[in-house]
């Protein structure tokens, strides 16, 4: 088999085998095939698109290119969620010990984020002692004992799809549904799960801006998903401005644990009891949706969720105490409230640039070796439709630094704009696919 053979195939509108999937895959992560081949054979499928069999193939070619998770010895069904990502978006803290709460088996492999603020692994360590540095046996005992862990990602899982996605990400090949879609797959396949719940956000603040993309992306990721045998669900949300109110480290977590005591803020409460409810389901736990809210709501009434957080902090060496007093998490030095030059109706916020202002208080990692700074962060008070007179606080942005603080509270006022008129909010959950 010849890559140049099958680039010219895929470039004449040709449709790829199985075979030839996989010989290409497995010879690009193995470095034989060059990048300049594998460019080539990305545009042509950008331009001419895969068919369903050809996504399925990537999607497992990829899939299989490294380690495979091996959950097995983990008793029960082992359920994982996937957020596409978005603007304080701190699902996981508050999601995990919830439905673990429920007896669903949360066995996740996470990284770190690069970007607006640190993903779930950075957030966890705001609690002081939290490691994610466990061995696989901690992992599986863990998971069996208590019902959750998180790890570090130690294994090498899909080293085909972050070579692929390297490559598509300065040719221009990003953008393609069934790239997309085979991309992130092929990495959940590869975390072992039998069950997988997918949030795919749309909207200013997410990957996919538009809500008919989103719709199909999710789709596509559900039927790949059970061509693999797993269990699927996908839910669509907005991500027009920021999940919650807080964006930062240490400022998600503690509104992850408010979320737990019974607190939280009404859209992250939906997301989190919807996203929920498709878990408890695939973890075989409830029958339907009204029964599996119920369970979740009961976690939450009584305690069990925020003392799973708890367990969970401290199986992995953190400060549980932490959980239950929140004046221990990192505190900034500098809180200071961002005031409104305007007044009216907020109409939009610019999602971006929320998580921009974090990044530049410090709380993000612009490149993989940057420190992250776990206090820093905003806090907003004011989201769309809700009505702002002038002089009155929009924000509170916790810094440590007062040149930063400077930057991002410039930044920020000029994320907003204003309506005379009410302003309608527009649906959180666009829908659910099952
Ligand atoms: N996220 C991924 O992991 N892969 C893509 O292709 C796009 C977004």
């Amino acid at each position: 088999m010849r890559m140049y053979d099958l680039i010219m195939k895929k470039r004449n509108g040709g449709v790829l085998e199985g075979d030839e999937i996989d010989y290409m895959i497995s010879e690009y992560t193995a470095g034989n095939i060059p990048d300049y081949q594998m460019s080539a054979m990305m545009m042509a499928v950008y331009f001419n698109g895969m068919t369903e069999k050809e996504t399925a193939d990537l999607t497992m070619a990829m899939a299989h290119s490294g380690d495979m998770l091996d959950l097995s010895a983990i008793e029960g069904v082992k359920v994982d969620k996937h957020s596409t990502g978005g603007v304080g978006d701190k699902t996981s803290i508050a999601l995990a010990p919830m439905v673990a709460a429920c007896g669903v088996k949360i066995a996740k492999m996470s990284g770190r984020g690069l970007g607006h603020t640190g993903g779930t692994i950075d957030k966890l360590e705001s609690f002081s002692g939290f490691s994610t540095g466990i061995t696989s046996e901690h992992f599986i005992n863990q998971v069996n004992e208590i019902g959750i862990s998180i790890m570090g990602q130690t294994l090498d899982l899909a080293p085909a799809d972050k070579k692929l996605y390297a490559l598509r990400d300065v040719t221009a090949t990003v953008d393609n549904m069934s790239l997309i879609a085979s991309s992130i797959m092929s990495k959940k396949l590869a975390s072992g799960a039998d069950a997988i719940v997918l949030d795919v956000k749309t909207g200013s603040g997410a990957f996919m801006k538009n809500e008919e993309d989103a719709f199909t992306l999710a789709k596509e990721m559900v039927k790949l998903g059970k061509h693999a045998g797993r269990n699927m669900a996908a839910i669509v949300s907005d991500m027009d401005q920021p999940l919650g109110f807080a964006v930062g480290n240490a400022l998600e977590v503690k509104e992850a644990i408010e979320t737990l005591r019974g607190k939280g803020p009404s859209d992250f409460v939906e997301l989190c009891m919807t996203l929920g409810a498709q878990m408890i389901i695939a973890g075989g736990m409830a029958k339907n949706v009204e029964q599996a809210t119920a369970m979740l709501r009961d976690v939450i009434a009584d305690g069990t969720a925020l003392d799973k957080l708890a367990a969970f902090v401290e199986a992995q060496g953190g400060d549980a105490t932490a959980v239950y007093d929140t004046s221990l998490l990192p505190e900034a030095s500098i809180i200071e409230e961002i005031v409104s030059e305007k007044e009216g109706y907020v109409e939009k916020i610019i999602c971006d640039e929320i998580g921009i202002c974090s990044l530049i208080l410090g709380g993000g990692r612009e490149t993989k070796e940057s420190e992250i700074d776990l206090a820093v962060g905003l806090v907003l008070h004011k989201k769309v439709g809700d009505y702002v007179k002038m002089g009155e606080s929009l924000a509170t942005i916790h810094a440590n630094d007062l040149n930063k603080l400077a930057q991002a509270k410039e930044r920020f006022l000029k994320a907003y704009s204003f309506s005379d008129k009410p302003v309608e909010r527009s649906e959180f959950i666009k829908g659910i696919l099952v």
